[in-house]
Parts: structure tokens; sequence; C-alpha cells
């Protein structure tokens, strides 16, 4: 297209905020996901005009197999179907597939303070320190500027998120801000999305750690998975730590605390009215509980999911569908800022 022509298309936009977020299709899923982010995203789809990718390219910072990034996008797209985001209402597309994320994020690298970079608290845990951070991927020091650039090509207003990404959603404010200052108004400053229950789901095994995808892989009784059987999920709850009160009562442990938090984000209660359901139980009655409340929600999953990835035809043809809807809105954005900086 012709920058004349791209710059005449003023994409559709509704009266509804527009949100954009994206999870990394790396391993499986796991309940911190589904809790902190997917859920939610699920049920507001109405009331938002809703953009959600695949973030491959940022899932190369692990340097995974290749067939595994493959099959994991695929396994995403249905994951994300399955737990309720409909093609339909939300555009469900594959990072990759729009060329403008990575033309972007090469942009916002030029104007990103390296100090910014270096002080990011993911940066530094991923890159370790000493002999190990200069063998790290150097995509681990630049990843925050790609993830702006997801957000701020699509003018999100909002972008939901679990308590782990706030630092990474407040860096691309400040990009964009930095931007908007010395080059005029390009960017819309985006704000973090954020609820109040589901934010931060811990370990089970260490609840002074939150559930993470990288730790799932290495420890098995660290997380739920989406597609964990209902035994499996039995098995790990039962073995979740807890503390040495006899039974559910103050002071509140963090792993009691993380199961109260579990049960109060399923059930749709807040954690006050968790704890006093569960005052004076023990252990075991809490954790068939939060039990039954995680199986209730995965089974439709799961059944979902298995029917969704059976078909990839039908996969891929949404997903292609909606990087040419994200493109269009991408590609004029990413205009815009060529235009600012003097690429154009
Ligand atoms: P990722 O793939 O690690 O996680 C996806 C989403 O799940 C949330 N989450 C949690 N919520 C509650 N408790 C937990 N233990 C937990 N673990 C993860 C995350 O907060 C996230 O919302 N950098 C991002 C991906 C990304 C992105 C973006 C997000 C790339 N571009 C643009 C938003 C907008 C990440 O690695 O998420």
């Amino acid at each position: 297209m012709s920058d004349a022509a791209a710059a005449d298309i003023v994409p559709p936009r509704g009266d509804r905020p527009r949100v954009l977020s994206g999870i990394q299709p790396t391993f499986q899923l796991h309940l911190g996901n589904y809790l902190g982010a997917l859920r939610h995203w699920a049920r507001e789809q109405d009331s938002y005009d809703n953009y959600f990718c695949i973030v491959d390219l940022h899932a190369l910072t692990a340097v995974p197999d290749p067939e595994l990034v493959r099959n994991s996008v695929l396994e995403l797209a249905a994951l994300y179907m399955a737990c309720g985001l409909d093609p339909e209402r939300s555009v469900l597309f594959v990072q990759s597939h729009v060329a403008a994320h990575a033309q972007l994020g090469w942009i916002l690298e030029c104007y990103t303070p390296l100090g910014w970079l270096e002080r990011m608290t993911q940066f530094k845990s991923k890159a370790g320190a000493g002999r190990e951070r200069e063998r790290a991927p150097a995509g681990l020091l630049t990843y925050p500027d790609l993830m702006a650039a997801d957000i701020l090509l699509y003018d999100a207003d909002y972008v939901p998120v679990g308590d782990d990404q706030r630092q990474h959603v407040e860096i691309s404010r400040d990009i964009a801000q930095r931007i908007n200052s010395l080059r005029g108004e390009v960017f819309r400053v985006p704000e973090p999305l954020i609820r109040s229950t589901g934010a931060r789901v811990m370990g089970l095994d260490d609840p002074t750690t939150k559930m993470s995808k990288s730790t799932a892989l290495t420890k098995a009784g660290h997380a739920i998975l989406l597609l964990d059987l209902p035994d499996t999920v039995r098995h790990k709850i039962g073995r979740a730590t807890t503390d040495t009160n006899p039974s559910v009562g103050e002071p509140i442990g963090p792993g009691v605390a993380n199961l109260l938090e579990i049960h109060a984000s399923l059930r749709g209660t807040s954690r006050e009215e968790a704890l006093a359901q569960f005052a004076g139980k023990s252990y075991g009655a809490l954790k068939s509980a939060v039990t039954d409340a995680v199986n209730e929600a995965l089974e439709p999953v799961q059944k979902r999911y298995y029917e969704l990835r059976a078909d990839e035809a039908t996969l891929r043809g949404i997903l292609a569908r909606a990087a040419e809807r994200a493109a269009t809105v991408a590609n004029v954005t990413l205009l815009r800022v060529q235009r600012a900086v003097g690429l154009r």
C-alpha cells in the first residue's frame, strides 16, 4: 500500500475503549495466566474493543525449539478461544504475522535510554549476572520495547494484565511519553488494567514466588496447568504448602492466603468472604474446596480446547483473518511514527 493510501485509512474505532494484551506461547498456560489475565479478557469482551495477541516474537527470547514455538502458537490460539475469547468480538492474532510490531520495536529501541532497560526487574532476573549475562540473548534487554510496540501500535487505552506485568506497562508509558515530548503527540498513552483478585497467583510449592511458566517446567508441584487432569489438580493442591496453624485462621500464612485467593477468584467472592467461609476449618477442607472450584472451571475449558485444537485449518484461518485486521490498524500507527521520526 502507498503511504498516501495508508494515511487515508482511519480504522473504525467505535465508542468502546480499546484493550490490547498478549501471552507468550511457551509452555502450557497455568492458573495464574487464567485468573490474572485470560478470564478477565473473556468476561469483559463486550465492554471493550479487543486486541489479543500471541506474542511469539517475545517467546524467542527463551530460544525455544522451533517446533515447540509452532505448536505452542496453535495451542495458545485454541486456549484463548476455549477460555471464552470470541474471534468475532476480539481480534486474536499472532504478533509475528503483523510486521509492524518488529518495525516499531526497533524505532522504540532507538528512543529508549539503555538505563531504563537495564533496570527492569525481568531483565535482571532472567539475564543473571557475570558470565551468564554475557551469554544472555540481547532480546531479553530490548523485550520492553517490543512489548511497548505491541501496545502503542493499537492506540490501546488499557492493557489488562496480571500484577507482574505492571512494570512493563509503566515503561511502555514512559517510552510513549518520551517520544511524545520529543516528536509531538505521536502515541496514545495506555493505562494498566489490573484486577483486584487473581492478579498475583503464587506458586503452590513456594507461595513466596509467583506462579510462573518457567518454574512449572522444572517443578511439577509448582503450578496448575490449564490442561491438567482433575486428579493431577487434586494431587497438586493436596501437596500445596500451607502453614503451621492447626486450621485456617489468623495469622494467615502466604500458602493459605494463596489458596483463599484462588478460591475467592474462582467463586467470585472477596478475600474477606473466603476467609470468613473457611475460618476454623481444616486445611484438608480448604484444599478440597479449592480443588473442586479449579476442576469445575477447567472442565469446560479443556473440553472446548481439544475440539478446537483438532481443527487446525479453522484455527489457522481465524489467525490469518485477524492478522489482516490487526495490520490495518498497526500500519497506520507505524506510518505516523515513521513520519514523526523522519523515516518518511
Ligand atoms: P506472560 O505470557 O508471562 O503472562 C500472560 C499474562 O498472565 C499474567 N500472569 C499472571 N497473573 C496472575 N498470577 C500469576 N502468577 C501470573 N503469571 C502470569 C501476566 O501478568 C500476563 O497478563 N510480557 C508479557 C506478554 C506481552 C504483553 C504484550 C502483555 C507481550 N506483549 C503487550 C500485554 C501487552 C508476558 O510475558 O506475559
